[in-house]
């Protein structure tokens, strides 16, 4: 049978647990604001994901108050809350998720040698009573449990058989084993689930999940693996964000998933469709730039460049193509309105992108799309994408340029001359700088002074021609935590102002704010 012909047998129903907003997260420089998480809850909610781990609520109160919102407004999916195996932990996690229509506790402690003799520093003996008593006061809570085998794979088998037997008799209904740092191999990984599943007496009361990093480059691989051994819920991140390397990527998953339905033979309940949206609003909310040649979401995924290809393409799609841009949600890139569109035009090409947006910040996105058609002979889908999450995105900004102007050329130094709102007190200053882009930056640390450093600084253009609009990143360091910004402009250095202002502002939201002597102004 051929990857694109249909079958008749019924297909396993694979759950999809999303973690982009508790593991993706986690990792430096993804840190979202409370309202970027609940813009990805709702949209990883009508994308039809499963479950939504949405955070860890005992790190932190942010981190609780983002759950307990998520918890409220998710509308079909489980909500999860992760936590230790210590009872403060999943009593916090139990509140934030209340609200939840259906709420899920998932709890973890590690089980492997190394973890249990160097970071828990506890016989197996102990893990193992802290393994029933964990998930006998989630159950306590809630009907939905996980517990998680940390270290899962580098666990020894009789070891994690006990475990999981134990968590399973004390009321766990999911249980996971995960690839924590990477390690598995897929013959590896689907062989462990077969024998878990066969040597565990009690194995058929739960569902089994895997949760792959990615490490070796191996997760997806790893994941789907696991579910040909028997696991029927993969857990994963929009983008494949994660600690280190990275989660398994949602989209590869889904896209394997209904690509090669017939090696492959489940299902999810994911519309593929909006893959390419949710790909672009974790990007957004994260500034993590996904690269060009990702698998699925990547600008270049559905690119054909060289003669040969673009002539197989035209002669037949599927010469070059597995799957359609259609089906992951790319529409072809298209000459939008010029200066002379107007509103009902406009509108329409906003809901056709799938944007649904309030009477404001349509009047915002239609004045800067207006602004923009002055500037830029043509506007292409791609630069109202960047217009429109832009302006999301600084929704809440405490700090907004206003205007700026810079002497740039051979003859140094070059100057800025700023204008910034500040809580609504506009203020001006000059500075001077190595470049202009530093000229820039030092003329907003005189107006918005504050120890957060610069990490990163990157440019590229939103789409092709000199006209193009650069798209701006930089990520911040301060107080032990990164954050990115992001900034769109025609003009290549007020781009580089409002990433860096989108990314100040985000430190700010973390509740650091600006030295005192301004803040108190
Ligand atoms: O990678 C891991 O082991 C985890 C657990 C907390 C599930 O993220
Ligand atoms: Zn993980």
């Amino acid at each position: 049978m051929s990857a694109h012909t249909p079958s008749n047998t019924p297909k396993d129903r694979v759950l999809i647990f999303d973690t982009t907003l508790r593991d993706g997260e986690q990792c430096p420089g993804a840190t979202m604001t409370l309202e970027e998480k609940l813009e990805v809850a709702e949209l990883l909610d009508a994308m039809g994901v499963d479950i939504i781990e949405a955070g860890f609520p005992i790190a932190s109160n942010g981190d609780f108050e983002a759950v307990s919102k998520i918890a409220s407004v998710v509308k079909n999916a489980t909500v999860a809350g992760l936590s230790r195996a210590a009872h403060k932990d999943i009593d916090r996690a139990a509140e934030a998720v209340r609200q939840a229509r259906r709420p899920r506790i998932h709890t973890f402690i590690s089980t492997s040698p190394v973890h249990m003799k160097y970071k828990l520093q506890l016989e197996p003996e102990a893990v193992l009573e802290q393994v029933i008593s964990s998930v006998t006061r989630a159950r306590g809570h809630v009907d939905d449990v996980e517990w998680s085998a940390e270290d899962g794979t580098r666990t020894e088998f009789e070891f994690l058989c006990r475990c999981v037997e134990a968590a399973i008799k004390a009321g766990a209904t999911t249980i996971n084993i995960p690839d924590t740092v990477g390690y598995t191999t897929p013959e590896e990984y689907r062989d462990l689930f077969i024998r878990v599943r066969e040597n565990v007496p009690n194995s058929d009361k739960a569902i089994f999940s895997v949760h792959c990093h990615n490490d070796l480059g191996m997760a997806v691989a790893n994941s789907l693996a696991g579910v040909m051994g028997g696991a029927r819920q993969i857990e994963c991140t929009i983008n494949g964000i994660g600690e280190r390397a990275g989660n398994a990527a949602l989209e590869e998953i889904v896209m394997a998933i209904r690509t090669r339905n017939d090696v492959l033979p489940f299902e999810t309940g994911i519309v593929t469709e909006m893959l390419t949206r949710a790909s672009k609003v974790v990007g957004n909310a994260t500034s993590f730039p996904v690269q060009y040649n990702k698998a699925i979401v990547g600008r270049n995924a559905f690119a054909h460049e060289s003669g040969i290809h673009q002539d197989g393409m035209l002669k037949h799609t599927q010469t070059y193509e597995i799957m359609t841009p259609e089906s992951v949600g790319v529409s072809k890139t298209s000459l939008v309105m010029g200066k002379h569109s107007g509103r009902a035009a406009f509108r329409n090409k906003l809901q056709e992108m799938g944007y649904t947006l309030s009477d404001n910040q349509f009047q915002d996105a239609f004045e800067r799309f207006k602004a923009l058609a002055d500037r830029k002979k043509h506007v292409y889908d791609e630069d109202i994408e960047a217009l429109v999450d832009e302006n999301l995105a600084s929704a809440h900004d405490r700090i907004r340029l206003v205007s700026l102007t810079v002497i740039a050329g051979t003859r140094g130094p070059q100057r800025a001359m700023i204008k910034l709102d500040i809580g609504g007190d506009i203020r001006a200053e000059e500075a001077d700088g190595n470049g202009p882009v530093d000229a820039v930056l030092n003329a907003i640390k005189a107006l918005a002074p504050h120890e957060a450093m610069l990490e990163l600084y990157q440019v590229h253009a939103v789409t092709e021609g000199t006209d193009a609009q650069a798209e701006v990143s930089v990520r911040l360091h301060s107080n032990g935590r990164s954050v990115t910004g992001r900034g769109a402009d025609p003009d290549t250095l007020v781009a580089s102002a409002k990433a860096y202002l989108s990314a100040l502002n985000k430190v700010m939201a973390r509740g650091e704010g600006l030295h005192a002597q301004h803040a108190a102004e």
